[in-house]
């Protein structure tokens, strides 16, 4: 069943949403080599907890960490580690749900670590460009089918896959909820997008092929051939004749 939210709920999870994007601009200088992706955890969790908002990833399913910090070949889910030491050229994502209020708000941001090549850029880039391609379709009326295809055909321009098994959702006082939200889709299919749902899109991008392995520790998801990845999320609302982003600093 998908919630549609009333104009004070969309407030709420506005002030959620907003917690994540400025932790983004927060902690972006710190994202370089040398540090530990324990350490940009550690930070994230700070920033969230002084907007008096709590990391809502802690403890979801018993997942261990505040935030998911997923470096190259690592698409999903990535447990932050004291051991992992970014370096040079890696590309990180920073996956974040935020709970304020009662309310959730979620993005993701792929990062370059220090000096990046053209490739690891070039990776970060589709997932942005599959992300504006599909929420600019994105208002009242329109079938989700034509939103997530326009995540996977931008993808493909590139030579680019997205996986089947992850996708993203509705939220709202839940991180999850209904719709569910793949990177691909079949125009003029699925719900029809109605004004006030709040919605995460976030394309996940592969390098290479869309098959994808988890490791042992049960949480992180890699892709199978080792290519990169990369991952970028926004919070948004269904407006009255569009739609608006609510992860962002305003
Ligand atoms: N923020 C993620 C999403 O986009 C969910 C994180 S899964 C968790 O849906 F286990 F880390 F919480
Ligand atoms: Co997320
Ligand atoms: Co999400």
């Amino acid at each position: 069943m998908i919630i549609i939210k009333s104009p004070r709920e969309v407030e709420l999870i506005r002030e959620a949403a907003r917690v994540v994007a400025k932790m983004f601009d927060k902690v972006e200088p710190y994202i370089k080599p040398g540090v530990s992706t324990k350490y940009l955890n550690d930070l994230c969790d700070k920033f969230i907890r002084e907007e008096g908002a709590i990391p809502s990833e802690l403890g979801y399913y018993g997942y261990p960490a505040s935030i998911c910090a997923s470096v190259n070949e690592v698409i999903l889910h990535g447990i932050p580690s004291e051991r992992q030491i970014l370096q040079d050229g890696d590309i990180i994502s920073i996956d974040v749900t935020a709970l304020k209020n009662g309310y959730m708000g979620d993005a993701c941001r792929t990062f370059p670590v220090g000096i990046c090549g053209e490739r690891q850029l070039k990776m970060i880039a589709i997932a942005r460009e599959c992300f504006d391609n599909a929420v600019a379709l994105v208002k009242p009326g329109v079938h989700l089918g034509d939103v997530c295809h326009a995540m996977e055909a931008t993808a493909a321009k590139y030579g680019c896959s997205v996986p089947r098994e992850y996708t993203g959702h509705g939220i709202g006082a839940s991180m999850h909820e209904d719709p569910y939200i793949p990177c691909y889709g079949k125009p003029g299919t699925g719900p029809i997008l109605r004004e006030g749902m709040t919605i995460c899109i976030e394309p996940m991008i592969m390098e290479h092929k869309n098959a994808v392995r988890v490791l042992k520790d049960g949480w992180t998801v890699v892709a199978k051939d080792g290519g990169l990845t990369s991952h970028y999320e926004n919070t948004i609302v269904v407006t009255k004749d569009g739609y608006e982003i609510l992860s962002k600093v305003d």
